[in-house]
């Protein structure tokens, strides 16, 4: 375990001599089967592996959730003590042999080495330098979360600087932010991790209801877990159904939307706890720029004028994502439509 950036890149260096990979997990704690199925991915790729817990101030506004977000190190750290994976590799003669593999470090850095200058949830108070992936923070999450990107790529960049990755996984889950990251490491002709070794993860989900694990499940009462924030994936299969069936955008995000009212209609027929349930967008992005597709678009002609070379090369799939507010705790979900 590491908290000091120089202690951590004591270890680094004596790593890289041995030219052993490093793959890398970036998360915020209260770690779920999602951060594990990362960690898993990256035990399988890498000699060694490292995780890093830091719940990081810039990618907050000031009236979202820092102070109240879940830290559960020593839970966390027992998650990660139990984390392994069983690996076929070559040793030195040529040989396969099967070794099991565990985390090699975990780097907690804290609020003062990753951000020197102090760090305000407040934008024009912030001091210092900060990355800004232009273009491709505003839509989707951005445009609820307008100053979360600057955060996140904020903040993956010092991890990154740090921690000198090989390889590194992010998740679907936050599909966005996985895509913008790996834009900002080309942009930044950065080589740990490059853009080709920064891997997206399939979203890991409850195993019945279907939604998506997250931290901030957390914070549900078990009414909401179990009844309402399920709906949010159900939206979005309801949306891909009738896109396949080639309606347009525009009907399959009110399909979607219509789910959700329906689900929270009934919730609040039966009588007892009240469940609050609002959709914030349902939305349909081209997977390289981001751009919202036209309301009229369908599928086929989508996939026809993508093959035309029209869409600014985005090939054939679609973001379908969403976020949803179940009482006061916000939800998000994607899923990719088409032939990604
Ligand atoms: P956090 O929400 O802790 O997530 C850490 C990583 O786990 C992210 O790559 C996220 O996409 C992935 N993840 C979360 N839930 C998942 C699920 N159900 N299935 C698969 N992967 C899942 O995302 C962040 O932290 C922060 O923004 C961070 C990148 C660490 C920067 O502060």
């Amino acid at each position: 375990i590491f908290t000091s950036v120089a202690s951590y890149r004591e270890w680094r260096r004596k790593v890289a001599e041995g030219k052993q990979s490093v793959g890398f997990v970036a998360t915020m704690g209260a770690l779920h089967e999602g951060h594990l199925s990362l960690g898993r991915r990256s035990l399988a790729a890498n000699d060694l592996t490292v995780l890093s817990i830091f719940v990081n101030p810039a990618q907050f506004a000031p009236h979202e959730d820092l102070a109240t977000y879940p830290r559960t190190l020593p839970h966390d750290l027992e998650l990660l003590s139990s984390l392994s994976l069983s690996v076929e590799i070559k040793n030195g003669a040529g040989q396969l042999e099967r070794v099991t593999r565990t985390p090699s470090a975990v780097f907690l850095p804290t609020v003062p080495e990753m951000y020197p200058a102090g760090i305000s949830q407040d934008v024009s108070e912030q001091k210092g330098t900060f990355v800004d992936v232009k273009g491709y923070g505003h839509q989707m999450e951005g445009r609820t979360r307008p100053t979360f990107f600057r955060g996140v790529a904020t903040v993956v960049t010092k991890l990154f600087n740090a921690v000198e990755p090989t390889r590194t996984y992010f998740g679907q889950k936050d599909i966005q932010q996985a895509l913008l990251l790996r834009r900002m490491t080309r942009d930044l002709l950065l080589s740990h991790p490059t853009p080709e070794n920064l891997f997206i993860v399939p979203t890991a989900r409850d195993s019945s209801s279907k939604l998506a694990l997250s931290s901030r499940n957390a914070y549900l009462t078990d009414n909401e877990r179990e009844h309402a924030a399920p709906s949010l994936y159900a939206a979005l299969q309801a949306g891909r159904q009738a896109w396949d069936a080639g309606e347009s955008k525009e009907s399959c995000v009110q399909r979607a939307y219509a789910l959700i009212s329906e689900t929270a209609e009934k919730l609040n027929s039966v009588s007892g706890e009240k469940v609050d349930l609002k959709l914030d967008y349902i939305e349909m992005n081209a997977p390289e720029s981001f751009d919202v597709l036209g309301a009229t678009v369908t599928r086929q002609q989508w996939e026809s004028e993508a093959v035309q070379g029209g869409n600014s090369g985005d090939g054939r799939a679609v973001i379908f994502s969403g976020a949803m507010w179940v009482g006061r705790t916000r939800l998000i979900d994607n899923i990719i439509l088409g032939n990604p």
